[in-house]
């Protein structure tokens, strides 16, 4: 923690999404719920990443520019609140683009092209060799939306370690080039939550695989997906024992249920044979449906409203650029680029 702050024991902490689609039960287990809870804690910038996504959907603009409010819809229905929580919208920050051209100075393309998740990632996208510039440069204007704000932490799973251990690295490149402590190195705050599997139970939930329950899903919808979810495939008789390890519903119900002592009750009777998949799956909808609907319900709210959510992201992104400002000025100063600020 730095010392001398206003707000001794509050931490800057900056997390956010590219808005490439709708947000689903993965997010919300894995970073919305915990960041609903850090906001009253500790000072809270959540990005809408458009320029981030853009860096692999250059040809799609519509796709980004569509999902910006999706994902600003999302954030409010799980109980983001503006108020505490600075939400805002990268590319209405040109100063994160500023930061970006300097750090990629201290960087080398050998290292960029070393990053794990961005490795995965272009095999992923079949690139070949055209891979966008930009693309494997994200790490770098990532390490910008994260020192602009001088973040203490980032909240983050596995697969974005990468990012923050480049954000650390351009950090003490640069306090150390350019003598001076303007950059705060962050750290990551690794999700304790397991990563919620999809519904088919083939790895983590997402959109591409077509496996995810997402926060704007009706209800009906959601029993659906409940009702196909992938099980133990050895349990087809009701008195067959069943394995807890590896099937969806238990880990959903891990993520949900909130009657712990229920829960292992429920994986034990499991195991040792005797409960059906269709008693398991009805537990899950019924601790399930009533916080979606909760999230459902104040969704479409604001989905009503979409010109006071865009004012939202406005402001947001207004306090933002203040902030990323203060920083850029340092930045420059320390740079000796400073030439006519006084
Ligand atoms: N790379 C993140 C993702 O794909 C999104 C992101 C952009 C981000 N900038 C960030 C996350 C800064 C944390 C901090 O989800």
């Amino acid at each position: 923690m730095r010392g001398g702050e206003a707000d001794e024991g509050r931490q800057v902490i900056v997390t956010g999404d590219r808005p490439t689609g709708p947000l689903h039960l993965g997010h919300y287990v894995g970073s919305l719920r915990e960041r609903v809870r850090l906001q009253h804690r500790h000072r809270q910038f959540v990005i809408i990443a458009d320029a981030q996504a853009l860096t692999d959907n250059a040809a799609n603009p519509g796709k980004v520019r569509a999902n910006v409010l999706e994902v600003a819809l999302d954030y409010l229905a799980v109980g983001l609140d503006p108020k505490v929580t600075t939400i805002f919208i990268q590319s209405l920050v040109p100063e994160l683009a500023e930061l970006t051209m300097y750090y990629l100075n201290l960087v080398t393309v050998a290292r960029l092209q070393r990053n794990p998740t961005v490795k995965d990632e272009i095999g992923q996208r079949g690139f070949g060799a055209a891979i966008p510039a930009g693309f494997l440069c994200y790490p770098v204007s990532q390490a910008a939306d994260i020192t602009a704000f001088k973040a203490d932490l980032v909240p983050v799973g596995g697969d974005q370690l990468p990012m923050i251990e480049q954000s650390a690295e351009i950090v003490r490149s640069f306090n150390r080039i350019y003598h001076c402590s303007v950059l705060v190195e962050p750290r990551a705050l690794l999700s304790t939550v397991p990563r919620l599997p999809g519904t088919d139970g083939k790895g983590k939930m997402s959109k591409s695989l077509g496996n995810a329950i997402y926060l704007g899903d009706s209800e009906a919808t959601v029993r659906d997906k409940v009702r196909k979810m992938y099980t133990d495939p050895g349990h087809l008789r009701v008195d067959d024992p069943g394995t807890v390890e590896g099937n969806p519903v238990f880990a959903y119900l891990d993520a949900f249920d909130p009657d712990r002592d229920g829960l292992e009750a429920m994986k034990d009777h499991y195991r040792r044979g005797g409960l059906g998949d269709t008693v398991i799956k009805r537990r899950l909808l019924d601790v399930l449906l009533p916080e979606l609907e909760t999230i459902r319900a104040r969704r479409r709210e604001f989905a009503g409203e979409p010109a006071h959510v865009m004012g939202m992201l406005r402001e947001g992104s207004a306090a933002a650029r203040a902030v990323a400002a203060r920083t850029l000025a340092e930045v420059r100063r320390a740079m000796q680029i400073d030439y006519f600020s006084t």
